[in-house]
């Protein structure tokens, strides 16, 4: 590992002012999160500091934006902005429960751009909505975004986003309304293997994933592992970290080399986040851009 940088750059948000207030998905059930709302409360900040301090041992740097009261969801830093190559293109969110995230996170990305750590600032042409990281995870070995669209992002966004960035876009219908979010459903690792919930997506775009993944590179989770979000990990070198998952699940990729670390996020599977969502890559670079400063690819 080079230590004179992190391995990754990521942003979050303290969950101060988590809670499960309404229902935008299938997890979110705010009656019963009313029912024992301290204890949850008091669970999520124990689980997310414990995701923090596991994804800085990784080898993660990690910035913070300011929490909101009223904006439970802020935390999912995951679905502000999509980033590559120093650019934001800053979200906007289909329900408005959500849209009132997009001024406070503006606000936070210009300090960023302020700090150096963000070049550019982009906005959706008026309309159109895409909820960020969350629907458009970069795949960096195949020097892609996997954009998922129905739920919350418009299919219409996978041209903004090709011309903004200047990346190969393939955008998969989601069919389940649990994962509701690309990154619910699919997870590449680093060396190009991919975590995915074949039945997330229709026929077409399980065809479309077997095309561009080949079979050594497939790991195929089952229901029960989908609902324990165990796609929606963080790689961070040979690094996977989940809420949790089935043995089976973490000897297939434990076979492939890296090493599985499970931090428990019960809490915030209850609004149907887990530690993808919680996160934001600050620091993608496109092979392009990889290459112009003299970067290998790999
Ligand atoms: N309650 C949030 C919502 O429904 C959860 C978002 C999870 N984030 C994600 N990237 N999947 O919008």
């Amino acid at each position: 590992m080079n230590r004179s940088r992190p391995e990754a750059r990521i942003l979050m948000c303290r969950p101060e002012h988590f809670g499960v207030t309404y229902i935008i998905n299938p997890w979110m059930d705010p009656q019963r999160w009313t029912r024992d709302e301290n204890a949850l409360a008091a669970t999520s900040h124990r689980e997310w500091a414990a995701l923090h301090r596991t994804l800085i041992e990784a080898g993660a740097q990690v910035d913070l934006i300011p929490p909101v009261p009223g904006l439970p969801d802020l935390v999912f830093t995951a679905n502000s902005a999509v980033v590559l190559d120093g650019k934001a293109l800053l979200s906007r969110f289909r329900h408005p429960q959500r849209r009132a995230e997009e001024a406070p996170v503006e606000a936070a990305f210009r300090r960023l751009q302020g700090s150096g750590l963000i070049d550019s600032i982009r906005k959706l042409p008026d309309g159109l909505v895409l909820e960020g990281a969350g629907d458009c995870v970069w795949d960096q070995t195949r020097n892609l975004f996997w954009m998922g669209y129905g739920p919350r992002s418009d299919a219409a966004a996978r041209a903004v986003v090709e011309q903004e960035f200047g990346a190969t876009v393939v955008a998969l219908e989601l069919a389940d309304p649990r994962f509701y979010h690309m990154d619910t459903a699919l997870c590449p690792l680093t060396r190009g293997e991919v975590i995915y919930y074949p039945d997330a997506f229709t026929e077409a775009g399980r065809a479309t994933i077997r095309e561009r993944v080949a079979p050594a590179h497939r790991i195929e989770i089952g229901i029960d592992d989908a609902r324990r979000l165990a796609a929606n990990a963080v790689c961070i070198g040979d690094t996977v970290l989940l809420s949790g998952c089935s043995l089976a699940v973490k000897a297939a990729i434990e076979a492939r080399g890296y090493r599985v670390t499970a931090t428990p996020l019960g809490s915030f599977l209850r609004s149907g986040g887990g530690a993808f969502c919680l996160t934001l890559r600050l620091d993608r670079r496109s092979a392009e851009a990889r290459a112009a400063v003299g970067e290998s690819a790999a």
